[in-house]
């Protein structure tokens, strides 16, 4: 009896404790939020889900809507690389429309917009979108992104 409520007692402690990101000193907020953030990540690489599945299973109309607002001022409306960001860059934005790009790995692609052109070796001036877009707005916008190249 004791030891049931000993049990119950830690399952109320561990249900009491405060959702990820609240009730935590600010100071030790953006770590949190940065922890929380690569495990949601870490989850979709456990499920072992191949991006080239997760971009099939991807909205290409919500894609359509991500890109309007985070990739045309570099890539342009139409994805041709001439958005009015383009010209104040060193490098320019790729053309997406170009065949190249629809016949880059789903994986290439999936890195460079999550952690930037850096990540792979490309220019800094492609940010990473990874902390402001989920798994699943990265696979919409990617999907959304290789109906430019058909
Ligand atoms: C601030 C400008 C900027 C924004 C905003 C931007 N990009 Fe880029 N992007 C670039 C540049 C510059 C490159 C070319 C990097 C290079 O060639 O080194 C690039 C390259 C790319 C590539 C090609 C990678 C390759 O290997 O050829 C893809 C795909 C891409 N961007 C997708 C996106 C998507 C999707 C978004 C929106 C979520 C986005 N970009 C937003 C600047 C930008």
């Amino acid at each position: 009896m004791t030891w049931l409520r000993l049990g119950t007692a830690v399952i109320t402690l561990a249900c009491a404790s405060p959702p990820r990101e609240a009730g935590l000193g600010s100071a030790r907020k953006p770590v949190a939020g940065r922890e929380a953030h690569e495990h949601r990540h870490a989850q979709v690489d456990r499920q072992d889900r191949p991006v080239r599945q997760l971009i099939a299973e991807a909205d290409e109309q919500r894609g359509a809507q991500i890109f309007a607002a985070r990739c045309t001022p570099c890539h342009g409306t139409h994805g041709r690389g001439d958005g009015p960001l383009a010209a104040k860059l060193v490098t320019e934005p790729r053309d997406l429309t170009r065949r190249e790009v629809g016949n880059l790995p789903p994986e290439h692609l999936y890195r460079v917009v999550r952690d930037g052109g850096a990540s792979v070796g490309l220019s800094k001036a492609m940010p990473a979108w990874g902390r402001k877009l989920d798994d699943d707005q990265i696979a919409d916008v990617l999907a959304f992104v290789l109906t430019l190249s058909k």
